[in-house]
């Protein structure tokens, strides 16, 4: 007997169901993926990009790791912005975050995780940045919280200081990176407004020539 075999019932049902509305689905689907979103989340179990926002296979690339960093020497990470912009062609790349965040809340302590603690090195600079404004605030949640909305932010940054956005826009494509926040509290998203349209958006610092 299979292992886990819940799940393999469940899959079955899951594929039956979409064939049910649309017999040719899975085969129209086998043939090309035409994405117009890349979605760089979280991992956590909580926050599934395609639920979310309401969207079928086929119709979002997807990219999770803890914290939804984008680390300018992760290969991963960035094979995945590569692929997306130059052979699929996305329109638009979200980076989604939530409150919450345990990556956050763990980036904020000094316990020490063992290998993770370098993963998450990138959000302790952040706080270190932004300590004042974080400090200021009176609850831990509220200062997690607001350090999880400075890390979209800066990874929509690190997104768009990559030399692959930027050799999109030099050559006029139509490409947009956007920052939200999802609560897992009520399931809704919040659209952080830093969208970000064309190399002449980005700090001087970064601009590549
Ligand atoms: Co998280």
């Amino acid at each position: 007997m299979r292992v886990l075999n819940k799940l393999f019932k469940q899959n079955k049902k899951w594929a039956e169901k979409i064939k049910e509305s649309d017999p040719q689905f899975f085969l129209n689907l086998s043939k090309q993926q035409n994405p117009e979103y890349l979605w760089i989340g979280c991992s956590d179990s909580r926050v599934p990009a395609n639920e979310i926002i309401g969207m079928m296979p086929g119709e979002v690339f997807v990219h999770r790791n803890i914290a939804n960093l984008v680390i300018h020497t992760d290969l991963n990470c960035l094979s995945v912005i590569q692929y997306s912009v130059e052979v699929l062609k996305v329109k638009h790349i979200i980076v989604c975050g939530h409150y919450g965040c345990g990556g956050i809340q763990v980036a904020m302590e000094n316990k020490g995780y063992g290998l993770i603690d370098n993963w998450i090195r990138n959000i302790k600079d952040l706080h270190r940045y932004h300590r004042e404004e974080i400090e200021a605030l009176k609850s831990e949640k509220e200062k997690v919280d607001l350090l999880s909305e400075l890390n979209v932010i800066e990874q929509v940054a690190n997104i768009c200081h990559t030399a692959i956005v930027q050799d999109a826009w030099k050559s006029g494509q139509e490409l947009s990176v956007h920052g939200w926040i999802y609560s897992i509290e009520d399931g809704i998203l919040k659209d952080l407004n830093v969208c970000t349209t064309s190399l002449e958006e980005i700090s001087q610092t970064h601009r590549l020539r």
